[in-house]
């Protein structure tokens, strides 16, 4: 299929931007580019609503950039107080909610944008789990998401230190103190990390710059990354068949379509409701119930005043939820190391989805009751693990005491990992039923 970016096609109805296409293409493959990425880009036909988190992903994305560019005209990163005895960084997050133009839209996009960005990026990784989108031959595709996930990670972790508000101040506390369960290395590297001896205006400097810069151009890279090892092998799709192995005489997938105009136009429906939700939240209820922005972070940072809950945001509570899991001492390492060891590592194990899933079949549609069941129960232990993450240590479900959280998040937390761990056992035994050759499409 031909695109409009042929440059003969304008020029025999007689167009100048035929001649300018021309011009740039002796220059620049351009329509190289856009035929092989876009519209001659074959993707599977039969994508459902799953496959629309992708876009929004990078829709998030450029939300976040945009608005944190406006955000960084009249945010200081300084840490002091000021005259008013108010730090600098609190002050000015306060200027641009109160006075600058639409600066209170911009900063509630921004925080909004943040909540936002990892519950589509959940969902999107989460429709890999389902139509087995790791496996052979993306498991490459996954990796660079893994990676993505970390620096996501990093980056709202760096963020939420901005604004130097309570919880800023004391969640960093918490998370940088925990390096200091390392062997050897770990009370001068958390000195390092600070800069300082307590979390202060160094650490604020440092973890603006990295905010602003380091972060998000180590993101662009790999999600560059991630679309180019994505458009070489080609879209998964839910049947989990691979459409390359069918084509027509010309090597066009039987049961592909241009991406572009397709999915182009199929995408702004996710991108509209999308929207449409992002609205509601952001000018209804910017704080999301108290998750999103967390109530203690409406009061300046006060390194003398240590609130009596700490809890990260909501999207950090599942794997937080698992440092604190770990209360045993065994071999020779104390159970704040095992925390932390497991905290990294439920995040790690992701990445080795595609070598641990032996299943013949990728997508759920054709996986046996044994994955389907442990699948459910595995999203429910996680949503369970994030819960538990926002509670205070001792949490009981029910006032009589019954059903203890830190119970609850201990077996939860060993389920996480078994259920990887066993993976190449039961994803072998697993009853499947056979897989089609070609997608099934309505
Ligand atoms: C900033 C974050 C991310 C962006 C902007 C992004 C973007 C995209 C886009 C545009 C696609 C193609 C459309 C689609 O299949 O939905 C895609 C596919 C994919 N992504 Fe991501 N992604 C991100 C994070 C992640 C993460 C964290 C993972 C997993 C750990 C991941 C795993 C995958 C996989 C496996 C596919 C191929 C899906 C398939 O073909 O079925 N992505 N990504």
């Amino acid at each position: 299929m031909s695109t409009n970016l042929n440059y003969e096609k304008y020029k025999s109805d007689g167009s100048h931007l035929g001649d300018l296409l021309e011009w740039v293409d002796k220059r620049f493959p351009a329509t190289m580019l856009w035929k092989s990425q876009v519209g001659e880009y074959y993707a599977p036909k039969n994508f459902n609503f799953w496959y629309f988190f992708g876009s929004l992903a990078l829709l998030v994305l450029v939300i976040q950039i945009v608005t944190g560019i406006f955000l960084v005209m009249h945010y200081k990163p300084d840490g002091n107080l000021n005259a008013n005895g108010i730090p600098g960084a609190f002050a000015s997050v306060n200027y641009i909610m109160y006075d600058v133009p639409w600066g209170w839209l911009v900063r509630y996009m921004h925080s909004t944008g943040a909540s936002a960005f990892f519950i589509v990026v959940y969902l999107h990784m989460f429709r890999g789990m389902l139509y087995g989108s790791y496996r052979k031959p993306r498991e490459l595709v996954w990796i660079f998401g893994v990676l993505i996930f970390l620096c996501l990670m990093a980056e709202a972790f760096m963020g939420y230190l901005l604004p130097w508000g309570q919880m800023s101040l004391w969640g960093a506390q918490v998370i940088i103190n925990l390096f200091s369960a390392l062997p050897l290395i770990g009370d001068p590297l958390t000195i390092w990390i600070r800069g300082d001896f307590v979390i202060s205006d160094a650490t604020l400097n440092r973890f603006f710059s990295f905010h602003v810069i380091a972060v998000p151009l180590v993101l662009l890279g790999l999600i560059a990354a991630h679309l180019i090892a994505l458009h070489e092998v080609g879209s998964n799709n839910p049947d989990g068949v691979e459409i390359g192995d069918k084509l027509d005489e010309k090597g066009i997938p039987l049961d592909g379509i241009p991406f572009h105009p397709y999915y182009t136009v199929k995408d702004i429906v996710g991108v509209v409701v999308f929207l449409a939700v992002f609205s509601i939240v952001v000018f209804f209820m910017p704080e999301g119930g108290g998750y999103f922005l967390e109530y203690n972070n409406f009061f300046q940072s006060d390194p003398l005043k240590t609130p009596p809950h700490i809890a990260p945001v909501w999207y950090f509570t599942p794997f937080y939820s698992m440092l604190r899991a770990m209360v045993w001492n065994f071999f020779w390492i104390d159970a704040k190391l095992w925390g932390v060891i497991a905290m990294g590592a439920g995040v790690v194990i992701l990445a080795f989805l595609p070598w641990l899933d032996r299943s013949p079949a990728k997508s759920i549609r054709y996986r046996g009751p044994i994955f389907k069941t442990l699948l459910a129960v595995f999203v429910f232990a996680f949503l369970i693990l994030g819960y538990l993450g926002t509670k205070a240590p001792g949490y009981k479900f029910f006032d009589t005491g019954f059903l203890d959280g830190d119970v609850i998040a201990q077996i939860f937390t060993v389920y996480y990992f078994l259920f990887f761990l066993t993976m190449p056992f039961w994803s072998k035994i697993d009853k499947c039923k056979p897989v089609p050759e070609r997608v099934t499409w309505k």
